[in-house]
């Protein structure tokens, strides 16, 4: 059976695609299904952003086939990790919980590197190109450290 991991921020155009882009270039597909998804509605079907697009290409990841789409209680049920962006994800992600278990699956992303730290993978939507680049090199480490966690999968 597949591990099931999901990357959730505000939008789904920015951060959790980029997470998404870099995880699934670093694990073999046929044994984990990565998917993201925003806690607002605004850009439902939208394409992930210009800049997130550049600089994941940069790095040599295509994320230019994704579409945004809204986090639902539906996700508690087909998915086994959920990893937020920001404290403020992981409150709206955590108010449609209904269980212990939907509880323990959500996770601060930074905290998969360093653990109990709650840091934060910071909104880089109003940001220069650089804030791109960052949030990149942040998400990049955070996932090095998650395939290690998934290592004999
Ligand atoms: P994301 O960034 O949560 O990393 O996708 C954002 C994108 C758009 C907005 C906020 C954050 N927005 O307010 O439209």
């Amino acid at each position: 059976m597949k591990v099931k991991i999901l990357m959730v921020c505000l939008g789904n155009i920015c951060r959790s695609p980029i997470a998404e882009g870099i995880l699934k270039s670093k694990l073999n597909s046929n044994n984990f299904f990565i998917d993201s998804a925003g806690t607002g509605s605004w850009h439902v079907g939208n394409k992930p952003d210009l800049r997130s697009i550049a600089v994941s290409k940069a790095h040599h990841i295509d994320i230019s086939n994704q579409n945004a789409r809204q986090f639902t209680y539906e996700d508690y049920k087909n998915f086994d990790h959920i990893y937020v962006m920001d404290q403020s994800n992981k409150k709206n992600v955590l108010s449609l919980a209904k269980t212990l278990e939907d509880r323990n699956k959500v996770q601060l992303i930074l905290d998969e590197l360093i653990p109990n730290s709650n840091l934060e993978v910071p909104d880089p939507y109003y940001d220069e190109d650089q804030g791109f680049e960052n949030v990149f090199q942040m998400l990049d480490k955070a996932c090095e450290s998650i395939v290690y966690r998934f290592l004999n999968f």
